[in-house]
């Protein structure tokens, strides 16, 4: 997959540019973020996240038509979406690292951290614009900027809906679902569906990229989950154990939760104002004992599956179909 981020990395280098002097080290926030210097803008070589979303767009793109290269600014937007999301996430979850380093509010502190996200995000709106300039027609154009739209939107939307299940100790899972789906899965799936669409006009293909991308995306967010609570710090390069602190409900939470024997436990517990070190210790090991790491890996087999399916149905052969599925087992069975 070399070739293709490299061709990423270049996209997303020129488009982060300081357009003045004066305004380096506004950008300077942004290169930290992505991994190309550390916080006195020194080049580094760091943990720059795994890029997945862009690569989902490319590969769905040369899928269906054989040329990535035609999708290669729309996905370092998607991208840029992505990593806004990210430094005003770490703001909203209290979160002090990302990719193994503190993260940007951490290092400029929370007004700063907000504006590098709000830059980051119109960055990668105008970098959608300079796409359709390139020759796309104004149906496609609009097509796709609609999609974009639509996903940067339902991400905020599951973000609202993360944050005020923190105060929930009732959250079901089909409210669980509807809460990934915007926060996480809708940006995938719109990767995917961009990808189609600039490769195709075939609704068939194209509805089943979405269903793709919106699958995998689902079960990538369970498997999150999972390493958020039992992960390797040291890997996940976020801290653990911060998801129960902030009482997030996820999926291994809310299993936890609804459990018939240990629920009433756990919610007495969650009921605290303030959860102690010792509260954390008592949870994890009910969640443990109630199996909520196996039924949540289980969940995200089942979307997986499902993602498979749907990529199956487009009944495409070749290389970049076969990089989509690893891809896609890769994101669903992670440490990282
Ligand atoms: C983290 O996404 C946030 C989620 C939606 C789970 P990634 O795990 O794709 O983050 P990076 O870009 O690789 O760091
Ligand atoms: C994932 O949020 C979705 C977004 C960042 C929009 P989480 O809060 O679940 O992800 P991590 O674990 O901090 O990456
Ligand atoms: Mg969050
Ligand atoms: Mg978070």
């Amino acid at each position: 997959m070399d070739e293709y981020l490299t061709a990423l990395e270049n996209e997303l280098r020129a488009l982060v540019t300081s357009p003045k002097p004066a305004f380096a080290a506004y950008y300077g926030m942004f290169k930290y973020h992505l991994g190309w210097t550390d916080a006195h803008f020194m080049p580094i070589k760091n943990d720059a996240g795994k890029r997945l979303r862009p690569l989902l767009c490319l590969l769905s793109c040369e899928a269906l038509c054989g040329e990535w290269r035609r999708a290669l600014t729309v996905a370092a937007a998607i991208e840029l979406a992505h990593n806004f999301s990210l430094i005003h996430d770490d703001i909203e979850d209290d979160s002090d690292e990302r990719r193994g380093r503190p993260a940007v509010w951490k290092v400029w502190g929370l007004a700063q951290g907000l504006n590098a996200g709000d830059g980051m995000f119109v960055l990668a709106r105008l970098a959608l614009d300079r796409l359709c300039e390139a020759g796309l027609n104004n149906k496609q154009c609009a097509a796709i900027s609609a999609v974009f739209d639509e996903a940067t939107l339902a991400l905020c939307h599951g973000q609202f809906l993360d944050l005020g299940f923190e105060a929930r100790l009732d959250v079901t899972t089909d409210e669980y679902l509807q809460m990934i789906h915007g926060k996480t899965a809708a940006l995938i799936s719109a990767a995917t569906r961009i990808g189609a669409l600039l490769a195709t006009d075939d609704p068939r293909l194209i509805d089943a990229f979405t269903r793709f991308g919106e699958n995998v995306g689902l079960a990538f967010q369970m498997v999150d989950d999972i390493l958020g609570i039992w992960g390797d710090p040291a890997i996940t390069g976020k801290s653990a154990a911060t998801d129960i602190l902030a009482k997030k409900k996820a999926l291994p939470a809310i299993i936890g939760l609804n459990d018939p024997h240990a629920g009433a436990t756990l919610r007495e517990i969650y009921r605290q104002p303030e959860l102690s070190p010792a509260d954390v210790a008592r949870v994890l090991e009910i969640l443990e004992a109630v199996g909520a790491r196996e039924q949540t890996q289980q969940r995200a087999d089942e979307f997986r599956a499902a993602a498979l399916s749907a990529l199956s149905a487009a009944g495409i052969q070749n290389r970049a179909m076969d990089h989509l599925r690893e891809i896609a087992e890769a994101m669903t069975r992670r440490s990282k």
